[in-house]
């Protein structure tokens, strides 16, 4: 029985841990022989045999058991080591993105405005003589189409050159009252440090019964919105020109970088121009087949209220993409 007991102690898996078992509990096996030879004994002898035999029964139950619990959690452990993963394996550094800055000034101005119950339309890059001139009083070989250097396709297709013509596009689907803004891509032939070809602004318009909606509503929103993104500022509207508001203007903040004292940004004037706005031109309503109905409409930058909000001297650096400039953001 040593013999059996060192087996069992020495036994490395549990199929041959089963067979001694066999050997030992099985109906051939060991046990069940010496029970079958207690059967011919009698008297004192069988008392004592049956004694030591449930004695020896019972330990090697017990080596059993402990082997195949101890055989068990070896095998566990190797299993989880064959699948498990090395964490310290790729421990390259991680590096997460972040919002272009243009995009995060747009989503603050979007913001802003669907707070303030503004819906957002949404237009074409691709538009046509219609909706980007005609339309917004810009009628053909009107001096004031040079303000907007086009990129023409043929037949009178153009990339927009403005997101005014989504003013255009909204009211000939809907009818007063509008309250919409419209972000997006635009398109000129310019290049410099304030200039390039694509960029993008933010359209809004406001249109409502004829007498509901003034300069003075103007007004007010816009000097809420520019304080809102540029913090405690004095606001100015100044006198304009644009072919699609009457009478139009443009606003100005008190310069964020000098207090307004005067410095290089603000060319010593104290002021930055910031958007154009205006109350809408009644040929506009006539393009559209709009009566009886006055309203109010701005149009701004997004790349320049970035530019001054992040202090970026040249604005195509925002469009090179230069992983030092954006990490900046972060
Ligand atoms: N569309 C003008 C531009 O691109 C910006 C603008 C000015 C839009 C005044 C307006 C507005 O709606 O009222 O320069």
């Amino acid at each position: 029985m040593k013999e059996i007991e060192n087996a069992i102690v020495a036994c490395e898996s549990l199929g041959e841990l089963d067979k001694i078992r066999v050997s030992l509990f099985g109906k051939k096996g060991h046990f069940a022989a010496q029970f079958e030879a207690l059967k011919k004994l009698e008297g004192d002898a069988k008392k004592e045999f049956a004694q030591t035999l449930n004695v020896t029964k019972e330990k090697f139950l017990d080596l059993l058991n402990e082997k195949k619990s101890a055989l068990e959690a070896i095998m566990i452990e190797s299993e989880m080591k064959k699948s498990s993963v090395d964490v310290t394996l790729f421990n390259q550094e991680s590096s997460a993105g972040a919002l272009h800055p243009v995009m995060d000034t747009m989503d603050k101005i979007i913001e802003y405005f669907v707070s303030m119950n503004f819906s957002i339309e949404e237009g074409p890059l691709v538009e046509d003589d219609f909706h980007n001139f005609e339309a917004l009083n810009l009628p053909k070989y009107h001096p004031a189409r040079d303000m907007q250097d086009t990129f023409y396709f043929k037949d009178s297709m153009l990339l927009r050159t403005h997101t005014s013509p989504v003013q255009i596009r909204t009211m000939l689907k809907q009818s007063a009252p509008i309250r919409m803004i419209c972000p997006g891509a635009v398109f000129r032939r310019d290049f410099d440090i304030t200039h390039t070809p694509m960029f993008h602004q933010v359209e809004g318009l406001v249109v409502d019964k004829a007498g509901k909606v003034s300069f003075a509503h103007l007004k007010f929103i816009l000097e809420d919105f520019l304080k809102y993104m540029f913090g405690d500022v004095k606001v100015r509207f100044r006198p304009s020109f644009f072919p699609f508001t009457e009478p139009s203007a443009e606003a100005d903040i008190s310069c964020i970088f000098c207090k307004g004292e005067g410095c290089r940004v603000c060319s010593h004037t104290g002021w930055l121009e910031v958007l154009g706005c205006g109350v809408v031109d009644p040929n506009v309503f006539k393009a559209v087949g709009y009566k009886d109905v006055s309203g109010y409409a701005f149009g701004l930058g997004v790349e320049r209220f970035a530019m001054l909000l992040h202090q970026i001297p040249d604005l195509r650096s925002l469009f090179e993409g230069d992983l030092r400039l954006l990490e900046q953001f972060k």
